[in-house]
């Protein structure tokens, strides 16, 4: 009797998220989706865990999160996976952190390849321990022609460096003759970033109630809608992804213009 009415409420529950996953798909998806995947350190807390508890957890979520993402049809999820000022965190803590790549890609690549998701990293690569750089650069490398989902890992990256090292680089060419200062756009200055080949996000998302960007895409989130939630990463799932991008779906994105109606 209870088994039965426990797989009724969760038919119930599975139809309820068909549900709103279709509907979803009827309207205009994000096509970029960015998360700043925050709270692994207080769900371990809550449980009396070490903190890397917390973000082995998390890892967890990045997966059920790309299955779905993929599965709903969005183009690029950026995840924000450990930021150039991390590094000032215990060295247990960074250890950790950085073996997650391979311990993701090594159980779930195949599956990445067999879903046509294609992996890319963001950020200073050369300086990640060999170990990390070999499973990221496999991933990618692997998933190069896939031209599914576009998983990109925000890894040792930080706007502000980012936003610096474009400047330098167009420095540079002005000093060497290649451009002259004149020429230097928003167009110009986006191609020298490390999102050149990506769309801006459409929809930010920061989970464990921080309000605040923390370096992350501080010039591709200017006109990005942001939806923050109190759920910590290792809580957040399919039913909180639907609820940002419902949330998204309501908005009236004008670009700092005016749409139609309000013209007049
Ligand atoms: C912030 O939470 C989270 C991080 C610095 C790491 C995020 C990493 C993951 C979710 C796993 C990444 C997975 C792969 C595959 C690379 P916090 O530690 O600051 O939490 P707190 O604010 O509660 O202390």
């Amino acid at each position: 009797m209870l088994k039965k009415l426990i797989r009724k409420n969760e038919k119930t529950i599975s139809k309820d998220m068909n549900d709103r996953k279709a509907k979803a798909q009827q309207e205009q998806l994000p096509n970029h989706i960015a998360i700043i995947m925050d709270g692994n350190g207080r769900w371990a807390k809550k449980r009396t865990l070490p903190r890397i508890a917390g973000h082995y957890e998390g890892m967890k979520i990045v997966k059920k999160i790309t299955r779905f993402a993929n599965e709903l049809g969005i183009k690029t999820l950026t995840l924000y996976a450990f930021s150039t000022e991390n590094w000032k965190r215990p060295k247990l803590e960074v250890d950790f952190l950085m073996r997650l790549p391979e311990e993701f890609l090594g159980t779930y690549l195949p599956e990445l390849i067999e879903q046509n998701v294609r992996v890319n990293m963001m950020g200073n690569i050369e300086s990640l321990p060999e170990h990390t750089k070999r499973a990221v650069t496999n991933a990618m490398n692997q998933t190069a022609n896939n031209d599914g989902l576009l998983l990109n890992f925000a890894l040792n990256y930080g706007s502000r460096d980012e936003i610096v090292q474009a400047v330098q680089k167009i420095a540079n060419e002005v000093q060497e003759g290649k451009i002259t200062a004149d020429s230097i756009s928003e167009k110009l200055l986006d191609s020298y970033l490390m999102t050149k080949d990506l769309t801006e996000p459409d929809l930010l998302i920061r989970t464990s109630g921080e309000v605040r960007l923390s370096n992350f895409m501080l010039w591709q989130l200017a006109y990005t809608e942001l939806w923050f939630t109190d759920t910590l990463w290792p809580d957040f799932d399919e039913s909180s992804l639907l609820e940002a991008i419902e949330s998204f779906q309501t908005r009236n994105r004008r670009y700092g213009g005016l749409k139609g109606e309000e013209i007049n």
